[in-house]
C-alpha cells in the first residue's frame, strides 16, 4: 500500500502556468525578446532565476545583464506575476483537485507539495486548500532543481514515508523525471503532452480515486 502524496503546484492544483506566460512575456518584450507559447512549455517547472535564464540565452542576451541586474529583472516579473493572481480563489482549483484531497484527508494520507514556486504557500492559502498539506518544500533549500529528484525526496521525508511508498503527481516532463528519480509512483496530468515514463497519466484528477491508486 502506498502512504503519501507528493503533488506538484502549477499545473497540478491549479492552472498558474498562463499568468507565469504573460509576466515572462512582457518582460522579455521589454528586454526586446519575443517568446511564444512553445517555448513557454520548457519553462514549466523550472525555477524563476532558470527561467530568466533560458529566457536571455534564447534571445542571445546571456551575457548582458550582471547578476544584480538579473534579479532586479526576476523580481520585475514577479511584481506582475504576483498581481495577476490577486482574484485567484477556489474556483480556480483544477478538476477533481478538491475531491482527490478531501478523499486523502478522511484517510488520513499525508500530503505534501513539491514546487520551484516560492509563492506555493500564498497560493494555496488563495485556493483555500493550505490545511490540506502537511508541508511545502521550501525551494530556497534546494541545491537543485527538477529533474533532480531532491525536491521530490524531501516532500516524502517530510511527511514522514519512503520515497518508495509515495505517489508523486506532475504536469512537467521535468517533474515526472524527478518523481522516478526519487523512486515514486509517478502520476502525469495533461491533456496534451505525452509525459514519457509516468506511471500513469490521466487527462484531470477527476479520472483518480484515493482508494484504487494507494494500490498500485
Ligand atoms: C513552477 C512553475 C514555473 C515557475 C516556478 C517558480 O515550477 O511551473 O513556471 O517558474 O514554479 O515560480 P515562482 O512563483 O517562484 O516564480
Ligand atoms: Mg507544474
Amino acid at each position: 500500500m502506498k502512504k503519501g502524496f507528493v503533488f506538484d503546484l502549477d499545473g497540478v492544483i491549479t492552472d498558474t502556468a498562463k499568468f507565469h506566460y504573460i509576466a515572462w512575456k512582457n518582460l522579455a518584450a521589454e528586454l526586446g525578446i519575443t517568446i511564444n507559447e512553445t517555448f513557454n512549455e520548457t519553462l514549466k517547472g523550472i525555477s524563476r532565476m532558470d527561467s530568466l535564464e533560458k529566457i536571455l540565452a534564447y534571445g542571445h542576451k546571456e551575457n548582458d545583464f550582471t547578476t544584480e541586474e538579473k534579479e532586479a529583472l526576476a523580481q520585475k516579473k514577479n511584481e506582475e506575476y504576483v498581481k495577476l493572481l490577486a482574484d485567484l480563489s477556489e474556483k480556480d482549483l483544477l478538476p477533481g483537485v478538491h475531491n482527490f484531497l478531501v478523499q486523502a484527508k478522511e484517510r488520513s494520507i499525508p500530503c505534501a507539495i513539491a514546487s520551484a514556486s516560492k509563492n506555493a504557500p500564498m497560493i494555496l492559502e488563495k485556493l483555500g486548500v493550505l490545511d490540506f498539506f502537511g508541508h511545502i518544500v521550501d525551494p530556497e533549500t534546494l541545491k537543485k532543481g527538477k529533474p533532480d529528484p531532491e525536491i521530490f525526496v524531501k516532500a516524502a521525508e517530510s511527511i514522514k514515508i519512503e520515497s518508495k511508498d509515495a505517489i508523486g503527481f506532475e504536469d512537467a516532463q521535468a517533474g515526472i523525471e524527478g518523481i522516478k528519480a526519487a523512486g515514486m509512483y509517478a502520476v502525469g496530468i495533461s491533456e496534451t503532452e505525452n509525459l514519457a515514463g509516468a506511471d500513469l497519466q490521466v487527462a484531470s484528477m477527476t479520472e483518480l480515486s484515493v482508494e484504487k491508486l494507494l494500490t498500485v
